[in-house]
C-alpha cells in the first residue's frame, strides 16, 4: 500500500499522530529529520549551525526523494519540508495530508522546545508566528486537511485512515 506523508508545522501533532496511525496501519514509521540525523550523524541543531539551513534543505530533498515510492510506511516529515517547491510537486504526487493547527496551541507545544533551531530567537513566539503565517498558503494549497486542536492522536489516525481509503478507492 502506498506511504502516507504527515505535513505541517512544527508542533502540530506529526510524531505523535504518526505513532498512533502506524501502530493501527502496521506501518513503518520514518521521520524525516531523524533519517537526516542518522545518516549525517549530526543533530538537526548542528546541521543548521555548521552547514547552514540551505544545506538541511538539501538533505531534505535528497531524503524525499528517497522516500516518494515507498510502501507501507508513515513518514513524517519537517515543518519546513514545503519550502522546496520540487517537495511541494513530490507530496502533491503522494498521499499527503496536513496537520493543521491553531497557532497558539503549537506555540504552547513548542515553547520549552530547545532543539528547534529555528526558534532560538530572543523573540520565539513572534519568529514562530511569523514563519507559520509565511507558510500557512503553501500548506493549505494541499488537498487534505485535519484539524488536530482538541483531539488525540488515536482519533485523529482515525480520520486519516478515512481519507486514505477514500483516496485508495478514487
Ligand atoms: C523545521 C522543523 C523541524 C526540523 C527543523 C526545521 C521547520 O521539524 O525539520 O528544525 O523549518 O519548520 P518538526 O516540524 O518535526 O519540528
Amino acid at each position: 500500500m502506498k506511504s502516507i506523508f504527515l505535513i505541517g508545522f512544527m508542533g502540530a501533532g506529526k510524531t505523535t499522530v504518526g505513532k498512533s496511525l502506524a501502530e493501527k496501519l502496521r506501518f513503518e514509521l520514518i521521520d524525516t529529520d531523524h533519517s537526516i540525523e542518522i545518516e549525517q550523524g549530526k543533530a538537526i541543531s548542528e546541521i543548521f549551525e555548521v552547514d547552514g539551513e540551505s544545506a538541511f534543505r538539501d538533505l531534505e530533498v535528497q531524503q524525499l526523494k528517497k522516500l516518494r515510492n515507498s510502501e507501507n510506511s508513515v513518514i513524517s516529515t519537517g515543518g519546513g519540508i514545503i519550502l522546496r517547491s520540487e517537495n511541494c510537486k513530490i507530496l502533491k504526487e503522494t498521499f499527503s495530508i496536513y496537520l493543521k493547527a491553531d497557532f497558539e496551541n503549537i506555540f504552547k507545544r513548542i515553547k520549552e522546545d530547545k532543539t528547534r533551531p529555528l526558534l532560538l530567537t530572543d523573540d520565539p513566539y513572534s519568529t514562530a508566528k511569523n514563519l507559520f503565517q509565511s507558510r500557512q498558503d503553501t500548506y493549505e494549497s494541499f488537498k487534505y486537511h485535519i484539524t488536530t486542536d482538541f483531539k488525540n492522536p488515536s482519533e485523529i489516525s482515525d480520520e486519516i485512515i478515512s481519507l486514505y481509503n477514500l483516496h485508495a478507492q478514487n
